[in-house]
């Protein structure tokens, strides 16, 4: 079975208010990646995690609907947890995107999906373009040959994602995505270079050039 989450439980405090939320097109910004997910036709099970409980009634698709946590760490548990006890087993594959990356493409999903079933756990992402320095004490140039920027979608065999939140909660291990939580279980997730121009909107500039990209008609270039 394959499982899809969508993550928009986040409060915008970059953006400055519910970035998922915000009308573009006539349409809300969450919608767009949730649409490509439900065109593939490959998901048994859409789950999209929201703020709060009064969220729910702005949603019109038919997905299942949760309530996340106060950081993306904890909604991702949540969620996980909600597919233990709603009868997902260990070799069901979870794909993992933020709602606020709208550009998602069906072949993207499928090249992730692929990698995942291969290794257990796979992430969508990019080399870095710009020289990249470690900003310590001192400064370090990094080979960005090296760099890899982790986006999503990022896929797992629920068996992994599952052990990997829990050894997080156990050793009270923080973090910003959901590969790195696998990572520390000794999987080797594989790198998927995402070929699409897959933005995330983090800030009003981001929702303005996203805007702008809609109007030029970049989503049909890229499906
Ligand atoms: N997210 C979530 N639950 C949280 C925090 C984030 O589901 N508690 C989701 C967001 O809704 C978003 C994705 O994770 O789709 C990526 O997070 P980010 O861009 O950081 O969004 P926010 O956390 O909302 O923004 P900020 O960090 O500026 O507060
Ligand atoms: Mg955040």
């Amino acid at each position: 079975m394959n499982i899809a989450v969508l993550l928009a439980a986040g409060n915008g405090e970059r953006f400055g208010g519910y970035k998922q939320f915000e009308r573009i097109g006539g349409r809300m910004v969450y919608t767009y990646p949730l649409s490509v997910l439900q065109e593939t036709g490959i998901f048994q099970r859409i789950v999209l995690v929201l703020p709060s409980e009064k969220h729910f009634e702005l949603i019109e698709e038919s997905v299942e609907k949760i309530v996340g946590g106060s950081t993306r760490q904890e909604s991702s548990r949540i969620a996980t947890e909600y597919l233990q006890k709603t009868g997902v087993v260990e070799e069901d594959l979870v794909l993992i995107h933020d709602a606020v990356r709208p550009f998602l493409t069906r072949e993207g999903i499928f090249r992730v999906l692929d990698a995942a079933e291969k290794n257990g756990a796979a992430t969508v992402g990019r080399y870095s373009t710009d020289t990249v320095y470690f900003a310590g004490e001192t400064i370090t140039l990094l080979n960005r040959e090296k760099v890899f920027l982790a986006e999503t979608p990022q896929v797992f065999r629920f068996g992994l994602l599952k052990k990997g939140h829990e050894a997080a909660v156990r050793d009270g291990y923080r973090t910003t995505d959901d590969i790195s939580l696998v990572l520390r279980m000794g999987v080797k997730p594989q790198l998927v270079v995402s070929d699409w121009f897959n933005m995330k909107i983090t800030t009003r500039r981001d929702l303005e050039l996203f805007k702008l990209l809609l109007k030029n008609g970049i989503r049909s270039k890229l499906q």
